[in-house]
């Protein structure tokens, strides 16, 4: 994005004089005269910043401030019951073409999503402040990293981007004169007429529009102020832009968590995992070694992304592009996550979780924390009073896709190179699902194309929070299915490329890893512990990438022997171990038939390599059944 500015404009715009850039200065004089905010703010990211626009989002009604003593300089927010989560179904890759959007989103042309949206952002922010807020996603000046700024009339997307990326001043330096950035546009879409009374979580529920143009990286975002829809860093830069440039340029942007893992001898190796939504990324990038892994330490660079750009050397390093955590609150306490827990005690913003009487926050998960013991009374997140006899009657106090929003430095188990620059290297991928049945707890792929075959066909079960339908198994290639910003098809060729080019270069690629921590038994109970005990795996990768373990060849790739996994500390059988473990071939015929009807929907940008790698792995699984 660079544009001209005519130089009378920015005198009408509040610029800062610390402002050098033309372009932006001339963008936002045209995005103001459009949308016709009653005030401009340029934010710069301090703190004094920060804590000013909490104090207005307190006065509003937004905000309420938390007991100092319990939850010092932290707020919760309760939104609009209607706006709670991402909307896929009004989420938009306006490519040029359909085709290139594929069918995995929603299309419609930039032509007419332009027409569209004009007559919607036209006054859209009148009575209210346009905030400009310019952001690093990604260590300033990292060569990984890119800027962006948004345009958005909510204090409330100010405050959490403060938190979320390199906010402020700071990535103005960065941008300097000429800068690039991919511009973002953000309405709560509700103007004010003079005097009209704000509501606490201004929101269109009517209209709402998540709107990408990938070919001129812009985005536009209408009619939510809930985090994914409205932070633009996040889901809608980091992630949907940003794959279409990672496909232009030659890199990755993918929907993955970044973790340090160092062995008792000092030896560390950093990992990149993609799990779905709600599917504890963040409890496993904070994973505290169990009994058993005594001087092991596992270490967060990031909990929901990874922008992973190959080097000169033929290794992929991988960066956070996030500054914070926007993670799911419900069901994170001391067991699941305590680094997490600990991350939470000052300095957040909660957003629908619910308030104890004496100003704290609560969510469904912290009893276990309190030997099951429920609060007596809360305000649930809608602000009415709840009582341990409404949880019993299953209404929830806290909503199941509550959030927390906090800087990464709170973090205590932060890897010492989570803000550096050059990234870290990626030795291993892992790809997993929530599956009760069918999908082993870990496999290792043979090879690079069979990896990325795992990790396209990958399912998982939809969770209550996320469709209000329990248990329904869908097609979450990569864990990227609402993040991908062009054919899903044409996405799997990247990484079969990126590959390619790899090996040419004589580049050993990292293992690839698919597992499933949610098997269930007959009488519906995990078999896996999971959490802390996902190190045991993790474990067995390691010994597996430094040559101690020979694992055993499975129709899928290969799999743990029970004796080559350290369960010191843990007592789990070798028959659970089969349990959690077995192909059955019955179930594996009817996964493959789901399989076909991705492949057959992507059929028109399907590399021929992963059609090849469903022919051999059919054949194998039949041999094995025989
Ligand atoms: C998230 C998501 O918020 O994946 O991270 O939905
Ligand atoms: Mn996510």
């Amino acid at each position: 994005m660079n544009t001209a500015c005519a130089p009378e404009q920015i005198s009408e715009l509040n610029v800062p004089d610390y402002v050098r850039h033309a372009g932006l200065v001339a963008w936002v004089g045209e995005m103001a005269a459009l949308c016709k905010p009653d005030r401009i703010h340029w934010c710069d990211g301090s703190q004094a910043e920060y804590d000013r626009l909490c104090q207005q989002l307190v006065d509003a009604g937004t905000f309420r401030r938390l007991n100092p003593a319990k939850r010092p300089n932290s707020y919760l927010a309760w939104s609009d019951p209607s706006d709670v989560a991402r909307v896929e179904g009004r989420t938009f890759i306006c490519s040029e073409t359909e085709e290139d959007a594929g069918p995995t989103n929603n299309w419609m042309a930039p032509d007419q999503m332009r027409a569209k949206l004009q007559p919607l952002f036209d006054g859209c922010m009148r009575g209210r402040t346009l905030y400009v807020i310019p952001f690093s996603m990604g260590p300033l000046g990292s060569p990984i990293a890119h800027l962006g700024v948004e345009l958005s009339d909510s204090a409330y997307v100010a405050v959490n981007m403060r938190l979320m990326t390199r906010m402020g001043r700071a990535a103005l330096d960065m941008l300097g004169e000429q800068g690039d950035f991919v511009p973002c546009v953000h309405s709560v879409g509700v103007p004010l007429a003079p005097g009209q009374e704000d509501a606490t979580w201004p929101c269109n529920p009517a209209n709402k529009y998540i709107v990408h143009y990938p070919e001129t990286r812009e985005i536009w975002s209408f009619g939510s102020g809930y985090g994914g829809n409205a932070l633009l860093g996040k889901k809608c830069l980091a992630l949907r832009i940003a794959s279409t440039m990672g496909r232009d340029e030659g890199w990755l942007a993918e929907h993955m968590l970044v973790l340090g893992v160092t062995n008792p001898a000092g030896k560390k190796y950093h990992v990149a995992a993609a799990f779905p939504s709600a599917c504890g990324k963040t409890n496993f990038s904070m994973l505290v070694p169990p009994k058993g892994f005594e001087g092991w330490k596992v270490t967060t660079v990031g909990d929901d992304i990874a922008w992973i750009k190959p080097q000169a050397d033929g290794r992929l390093r991988a960066i956070n592009p996030e500054a914070g955590y926007f993670g799911v609150a419900p069901g994170t306490n001391m067991r699941t996550n305590p680094s997490c827990m600990r991350s939470l005690q000052r300095d957040v913003i909660f957003t629908n979780v619910a308030l104890t009487d004496d100003g704290d926050v609560w969510w469904e998960g912290m009893e276990k924390d309190h030997g099951g013991q429920l609060p007596e009374h809360l305000l649930d997140w809608q602000g009415n009073d709840w009582t341990p006899a409404d949880g019993q009657a299953g209404r929830k106090a806290a909503h199941p896709n509550a959030r927390f929003t906090v800087a990464a430095t709170n973090n205590p188990v932060l890897d010492p190179a989570w803000d550096d620059p050059d990234g870290v290297v990626i030795d291993a991928f892992i790809f997993g699902g929530r599956r009760s049945t069918t999908v082993p707890l870990v496999t290792e792929a043979r090879n690079w194309t069979e990896g990325v075959y795992m990790a396209a066909t990958m399912g998982s079960e939809t969770t209550a929070a996320a469709t209000g339908k329990q248990g329904v198994v869908r097609r979450d290639p990569f864990a990227m299915l609402p993040f991908v910003g062009y054919h899903m098809g044409a996405y799997f060729g990247h990484w079969l490329a990126l590959g390619e080019k790899l090996r040419a270069q004589g580049a050993t690629l990292p293992r690839i890893y698919c597992v499933n921590w949610f098997r269930k038994d007959g009488q519906g109970n995990f078999i896996w512990p999971g959490f802390g005990e996902n190190m045991r795996v993790l474990g067995w990768m390691l010994d597996r990438i430094e040559g101690r373990a020979a694992g055993e060849p499975t129709p899928l790739g290969i799999a743990p022997r029970y004796e080559e996994i350290n369960w010191s500390g843990l007592d789990f059988s070798d028959k659970q171990f089969a349990e959690a473990t077995a192909l059955n071939a019955e179930r594996w015929v009817e996964e493959l038939r789901l399989h076909d009807e991705l492949l057959a929907q992507l059929a028109s940008r399907l590399p021929q390599a992963l059609s090849d790698t469903r022919q051999a792995l059919a054949q194998r699984l039949a041999i094995e059944s025989r």
